[in-house]
């Protein structure tokens, strides 16, 4: 029941400097993953918070490759550094990117994700993409491999298609609900977030430091990437309020969740919020189910779940935290217990925590990419 507790604190990565190695722990004196048989990449956004995790999940797993075109924005070009002994330079993203890649995955934003996406598909490449911009659009795959490796049907090397990896904080709810619901049907979540700073990305995470400091020392704090005080504070996640009185953040959930559940259905009502934690995040769900599912079975499900740990003891108050679960690949989950506001065992309350650059994005991608091998 009890997990490796290891506290550290989290791998702050900052944009790279003109030399730099990416991020590897693997030893240095072997590489298996330079391959003539592996199918080509392209990383979109590889300096990013994002295209960073990348190059580490790419690096822990051997994924085989046979050449990586590491790419970002014209800001980044000609930028060198070193990832697996070969020293790669920095190419400015271009539609000509993706002559000969098999495998693209992209870390960009929406709008990057949108013009350049349908581009890299038509010339062939598999399009992981970890932007919003094609999750809902249907006929895109939306794929957690431990929740639905189906939808990945059809979808192969030297045929070009775009598959959406889905929002973080969706993959982190779903990782855990989905073995409950398959034992008991969900029929309605309440899911609050707590989001890390690292979901905004790499300048979100300088910012949340300089703030800590300048709080720290009495001055006033920089706001570039929120609008408003982020060190010792928390607010409502920063994405747009729609009419519904939801943000976009908490519409993912929703949507989300149905797309990749096939359940038009089901019910889920979430209250995403920025905290200030530098990276991994947190989330508190209730489940209500149509079939009885007690606390102890719960646990035992969620014990032999892939991709997932317990961490759930009461008699050292020892539960997920962000700290535990950062630059891992297993989510999180704890305080696991019968909803004291329903009857019976028809509800259920757990706690949650995921690193959203490791699976709630890179690692994700990269799994959807080994679907490909
Ligand atoms: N952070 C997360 O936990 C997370 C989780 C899930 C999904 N995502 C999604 O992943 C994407 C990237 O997020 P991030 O957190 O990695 O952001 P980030 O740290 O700000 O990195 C953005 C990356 O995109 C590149 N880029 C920006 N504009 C570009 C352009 N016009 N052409 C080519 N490259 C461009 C940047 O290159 P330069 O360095 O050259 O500017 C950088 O490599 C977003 O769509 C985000 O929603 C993020």
């Amino acid at each position: 029941m009890q997990a490796a507790t290891i506290h550290h604190q989290p791998r702050l990565r900052h944009r790279l400097p003109p030399t730099t190695a990416a991020p590897s722990r693997r030893p240095t004196s072997i590489r298996m993953s330079l391959r003539d048989d592996g199918p080509s990449l392209a990383i979109v956004g590889v300096t990013g918070a994002v295209g960073q995790e990348f190059l580490s999940v790419l690096s822990d797993r051997d994924f085989p490759y046979s050449s990586i075109r590491m790419l970002a924005s014209r800001r980044s070009a000609g930028r060198r550094f070193t990832f697996e002994e070969r020293e790669y330079v920095i190419e400015e993203l271009t539609p000509d990117s993706f002559d000969g890649v098999d495998v693209a995955l992209f870390s960009a934003g929406g709008s990057v994700s949108r013009e350049l996406g349908p581009v890299a598909a038509a010339k062939g490449a598999v399009v992981v993409d970890n932007s919003s911009a094609f999750r809902m659009v249907p006929g895109v795959p939306l794929v957690i491999p431990e929740v639905n490796p189906e939808a990945m049907d059809g979808v192969r090397i030297g045929k070009g298609a775009i598959v959406a990896n889905p929002n973080c904080s969706t993959i982190i709810c779903l990782m855990a609900a989905t073995p409950l619901h398959r034992v008991a049907k969900v029929t309605r979540m309440v899911v609050d977030t707590y989001q890390a700073a690292s979901g905004a990305g790499a300048a979100a995470m300088e910012e949340l430091e300089l703030q800590t400091r300048e709080v720290l020392e009495g001055k006033k704090p920089t706001c570039k990437i929120f609008s408003q005080q982020y060190a010792f504070n928390l607010f409502s996640h920063n994405s747009a309020l729609q009419s519904n009185g939801y943000n976009e953040e908490e519409m993912k959930l929703v949507n989300e969740t149905r797309k990749i559940w096939s359940d038009n259905d089901i019910k889920v009502t979430p209250t995403c919020i920025r905290v200030p934690v530098m990276r991994a995040h947190a989330e508190s769900i209730k489940l209500q189910f149509e079939k009885p599912l007690d606390e102890n079975t719960a646990r035992e499900i969620l014990s032999n779940a892939a991709g997932l740990v317990v961490i759930d003891d009461r008699a050292t108050n020892s539960f997920p935290t962000p700290l535990k679960v950062s630059n891992k690949d297993d989510i999180a989950v704890g305080r696991i217990r019968r909803d004291l506001s329903m009857d019976g065992d028809y509800g259920l309350s757990i706690f949650v925590c995921g690193d959203q650059i490791r699976k709630g994005a890179a690692l994700n991608a990269v799994q959807i990419a080994e679907m490909l091998l």
